[in-house]
């Protein structure tokens, strides 16, 4: 009797005829719960791969005013590649990882240049401009083109890794494989994109990473990690890196009624975006800051300073860092502008809101602008 059951052969979970009954049902799920989201509305490939670049790392609530205010200053990529790299990221301010955006700007240069302003419809030419890897050619050939493009990123590794039961830590390179077939496997001959969308969505809001909703998953029945009662551990991901904690200092130095800001320049954490002069500083003493901050202003730029009264201490987490920034009001006394120091400007408070600053030089232009 036990050895003619261990014969019977085990019923496939994803054989073809499962697959499709799983694409059926995930589908007639969607179409009730999707999200009515901006870029939904459109199948322009130039509006789908801007939503998928800020969609890279960040929420879609996040996105939704970030995505409307882009497309309707930069309503196709002829508009985007004639901008100034300026203008791109101060509409890309508060979104973080600015590097998004300045690929996005080169990219929609090099398709001007290379394709006549046509968003290219072949993935190997997609997968040549700047900041697009395999993940975003097919997201927006898929949803934009309906090409069978198979796509993976944070929602559906989570949901896959469930759906095949993998305990692999989903970052290894054989586990990153496997996921990959997996989503090649679930598409459709046509609907990729629709597909695509419907497996974001169900990680996204029911295939969530702590505590999912099994019992609403149009998926459940499929789930091996559910069959073996591991949804809660699956996906088994590495140690996070602690973050590391750092302390610097900002001065907002005024001449009259002007602060002074300066460029970061290329190579820089936050190239091409304005701030206050800041710097890593080794001690918590506010009289040492102080004279630490005077000294650093002076060698980036040639001018001297006196630090005054602390204006706000400011707290921020960048990627692994977690910086304490304590800010001061300064007072330009002298000195000449070096001419390494990058670009310096002097700018009254209410014409900060015309430059693109970074997080926490915003948080100081409001504290600023109110008299703090
Ligand atoms: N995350 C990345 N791309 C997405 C999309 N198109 N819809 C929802 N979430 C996403």
């Amino acid at each position: 009797m036990l050895r003619s059951l261990a014969k019977t052969p085990r019923c496939d979970p994803f054989s073809a005829a499962s697959l499709r009954s799983l694409r059926r049902r995930l589908i007639t799920w969607y179409r009730r719960h999707r999200r009515d989201l901006p870029w939904r509305r459109t199948s322009d490939p130039y509006c789908v791969w801007i939503s998928e670049i800020m969609l890279q790392q960040t929420q879609v609530v996040t996105v939704v005013p970030y995505f409307e205010r882009f497309v309707a200053s930069f309503p196709n990529v002829q508009a985007l590649a004639a901008a100034d790299e300026h203008e791109v990221l101060r509409h890309w301010e508060g979104l973080g990882y600015y590097r998004r955006a300045r690929q996005l700007h080169r990219a929609a240069q090099q398709i001007v240049e290379r394709h006549g302003g046509q968003f290219p419809h072949d993935r190997d030419d997609v997968l040549q401009l700047a900041g697009i890897g395999r993940y975003t050619a097919g997201a927006i050939l898929s949803i934009a083109l309906d090409q069978p493009e198979a796509i993976l990123e944070a929602n559906t590794v989570r949901l896959h890794s469930r759906l095949l039961g993998s305990q692999e830590n989903p970052a290894s390179r054989s586990a990153q494989d496997r996921l990959w077939q997996f989503a090649a496997k679930l598409l459709p001959k046509r609907g990729a994109g629709e597909l695509n969308q419907a497996l974001m969505e169900v990680g996204s809001l029911v295939c969530t990473p702590k505590a999912p909703r099994c019992g609403d998953c149009p998926l459940a029945e499929w789930c091996q990690a559910r069959a073996l009662g591991l949804e809660g551990v699956i996906p088994r991901l590495a140690k996070k890196i602690p973050a590391t904690s750092v302390r610097e200092a900002a001065a907002v130095v005024w001449r009259g009624q002007q602060v002074l800001v300066r460029l970061h320049p290329t190579g820089e954490r936050w190239a091409g975006l304005w701030d206050f002069p800041r710097f890593p500083v080794e001690t918590e003493s506010p009289r040492l800051v102080a004279d630490e901050l005077a000294r650093c202003v002076t060698d980036q730029t040639g001018l001297r300073i006196v630090v005054g009264e602390p204006l706000a201490t400011i707290k921020h987490t960048v990627t692994r860092f977690r910086i304490t920034l304590d800010v001061y009001h300064a007072r330009r006394t002298g000195g000449r502008q070096l001419s390494a120091s990058g670009e310096l400007r002097w700018l009254r408070p209410a014409e900060l809101a015309d430059v693109a600053l970074s997080t926490t030089g915003r948080k100081i232009a409001r504290l600023i602008s109110q008299g703090v």
